[in-house]
């Protein structure tokens, strides 16, 4: 079924009351990606029908990679074509060469360009290599070629988290034309894993302005991902600011932002839809609003009373339940039977309000980790609870992780065997690999054998430590991973039966998955696909009906605390073994190249991450841990 992008008016709905942007709300980008697409393959064929050219300003980045990828299907399977279209592309980093596999150029062409039938003169890119004093003319005649060809039709945006569009960062003007532009620190790091590492990110882009964007007849912005909510609230509800310039746009009157459930999750109508509009209250709902209260007020779930429901938008759901008094012993009563210190189910003891069940009492686990550190970073307090309480535990990393060892770390190992073994040849030629590697070459094979190497050492030392036997340490090096690159391969079918084999094996009780969607560089999403698209596949087999799927998050996030179901608490001793288990992981240890925009380390980040989920169950007036781990089931 076609989905309609079409404007309706923002704010025009109580529901949208606090909107001025008009936005549509998809269940993945997926499904939204196709949505856009079609939106540009209808205007195509109606400038076609009309003999006009029809000419589309676009994006780069991670957010219109699908629509691409849909474009492309349209032309080789529905036989769209692209020869009435010229593109004017948003920016280029400065300098840039075209053949870089960094450049926005060569990203154009791979992803789109050498797979339609788009005429070459038509395709327009700000230039990465333009003399530095041939930027301004070259800038006042890309406006006016596009002015030339009667404007841009259609302009497709990402968001960046400054809140950029394009590359306008903060400050920038409404009135700002195409001009070269200092990237902002955030822009900056958030294209570090694309560069391995933010030193390698250019200072400097070319970029179309606020006005040229804003002249564009129809806008449509992406945003997929909750690392996006918080730019997105801001740019939909808050006042028009050059500090977030993509409030500019609320002054446009033909924009549609086009977002997924994470990135439209701060929305207020999505956040607190009780201050808006009249609820139906399911259970999620509830336990979200109840949570929510208690942080506002700064009271526990026990002390909130009806006054403190009824102004806040919540009067319905008291009526519904009777009496604050009732409400809130459900609510501790809930929250409370999600803490277990037997995260693997207590043996003979009553399981009704328990997380997990009883029986069998010794039960068979995997722990897949995308990367060989997510384990321990993510759930390693659980991990230790589980060997101790004689489940059998298997560990199965699902990604070799080679990219993530830098340079320096594997000359290092390369070194110490090649003096281990009195200069042998397989030594030496790695050594040689990587003093001559040039700045965004590709690893060879052996170099990444040795930075894989290094990861699955670090990880036997720490399942060791553990008490993990090592047969139960499987490492899946998954095909997708194996590129060398941060742009990964799709899954492929020997990913998936890898992931089918080894689930058909052990035949598990319980399987604990990174549930982290907000990965900087995406492999926990596909290694969860994996995982989903094997037990779709395995759902017939008998053991699959006593096997229960728990979720974790990875070393970005945390699940709000109202979507937690199951909180394993730990205590200062365990903390410490967690802390020295992550430890073993030394090649990811200060300044890693895939740090994100957050510069703790990973043993800092867990630490902090367990311990404010405790204090957040303390607030909410549960008991008073020093640290707890978090889990959601994910029901299959
Ligand atoms: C890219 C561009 C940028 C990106 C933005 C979001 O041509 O102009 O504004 O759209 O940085 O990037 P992603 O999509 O990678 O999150």
């Amino acid at each position: 079924m076609k989905i309609n992008l079409k404007h309706t008016e923002a704010g025009k709905f109580e529901e949208t009351r606090f909107e001025k942007i008009h936005n549509v709300i998809f269940q993945n980008s997926d499904i939204a990606s196709i949505a856009v697409a079609n939106e540009i393959a209808d205007l195509i064929k109606q400038k076609q029908e009309q003999s006009k050219s029809c000419v589309l300003g676009l994006a780069t980045g991670s957010s219109p990679i699908k629509v691409y990828e849909e474009l492309v299907r349209l032309h080789t399977e529905e036989g769209l074509s692209f020869n009435n279209v010229i593109t004017f592309n948003l920016d280029e980093y400065y300098p840039m060469e075209k053949e870089n596999t960094q450049s926005y150029w060569y990203f154009m062409h791979d992803h789109l360009f050498n797979h339609i039938d788009i005429l070459p003169e038509n395709i327009n890119i700000p230039s990465g290599t333009v003399a530095a004093d041939e930027i301004h003319q070259f800038c006042i005649d890309y406006e006016l070629k596009i002015k030339d060809v009667g404007g841009l039709d259609f302009q497709l945006l990402g968001i960046g988290r400054t809140g950029h569009i394009g590359f306008n960062e903060p400050g920038s003007h409404l009135n700002s034309g195409t001009r070269n532009i200092t990237l902002d620190h955030i822009t900056r790091v958030d294209a570090g894993p694309a560069f391995l590492g933010i030193d390698h990110v250019p200072r400097v882009a070319i970029t179309m302005g606020i006005s040229t964007i804003r002249k564009a007849k129809r806008i449509v912005l992406m945003a997929w991902g909750i690392n996006k909510a918080s730019v997105i609230k801001e740019t939909i509800e808050g006042e028009i600011s050059s500090e977030v310039p993509a409030t500019y746009l609320q002054l446009h009157d033909n924009v549609t932002f086009v977002l997924d459930e994470g990135a439209s999750e701060d929305l207020t109508r999505i956040k607190t839809p009780w201050l808006v509009k009249n609820c139906i209250w399911s259970e999620d709902l509830t336990s979200k609003a109840v949570v929510w209260l208690s942080v506002l007020l700064k009271k526990s779930v026990l002390k909130l009373t009806d006054k403190d429901y009824n102004n806040n938008g919540m009067a319905s759901l008291l009526v519904e339940q009777g009496s604050a008094y009732n409400l809130n012993i459900i609510m501790f009563n809930k929250l409370q039977h999600t803490i277990t210190g037997w995260p693997g189910g207590k043996p003979n003891a009553d399981d009704s309000n328990r997380p997990e069940r009883n029986e069998p009492s010794k039960k068979r686990v995997i722990i897949f980790s995308p990367h060989p550190d997510d384990d321990v970073i993510s759930m390693g307090g659980t991990l230790d609870r589980l060997v101790e309480q004689g489940h059998e535990v298997h560990i199965a990393y699902q990604t070799s992780g080679n990219i993530a060892v830098s340079d320096e770390e594997a000359l290092k190992f390369a070194e110490v065997s090649n003096t281990l073994n009195g200069g042998d040849a397989k030594s030496k030629s790695i050594i040689n690999d990587l003093n001559a590697k040039k700045e965004y070459s590709i690893d060879t094979l052996e170099v990444r054998k040795l930075k894989g190497l290094i990861r699955r050492k670090e990880s036997i030392a720490a399942t060791r430590y553990l008490s993990l036997p090592d047969e139960n340490v499987h490492f899946l090096d998954m095909p997708f991973y194996e590129t060398g690159k941060v742009k990964k391969n799709k899954l492929g079918e020997l990913d998936i039966s890898i992931m089918k084999n080894i689930i058909s094996k052990i035949k598990p009780h319980q399987i604990y998955a990174a549930g982290d969607l907000a990965d900087p560089h995406g492999t926990h999403k596909v290694a969860l696909d994996s995982l989903f698209i094997a037990l779709k596949a395995l759902k017939g087999e008998k053991y699959m009906d006593d096997c229960w799927l728990w979720l974790y998050r990875g070393a970005w996030h945390e699940w709000d605390t109202h979507e937690i179901e199951m909180a394993v608490p730990m205590s200062p001793d365990q903390v410490m073994k967690k802390r020295q288990a992550i430890f073993y992981h030394q090649s990811q240890k200060d300044g890693v190249m895939f740090q994100g925009d957050d510069s703790r380390e990973f043993w800092m980040r867990a630490e902090d991450r367990n311990k404010e989920t405790a204090k957040k169950y303390n607030d909410l007036g549960l008991s008073d841990y020093a640290a707890l781990e978090a889990f959601k089931r994910y029901h299959f």
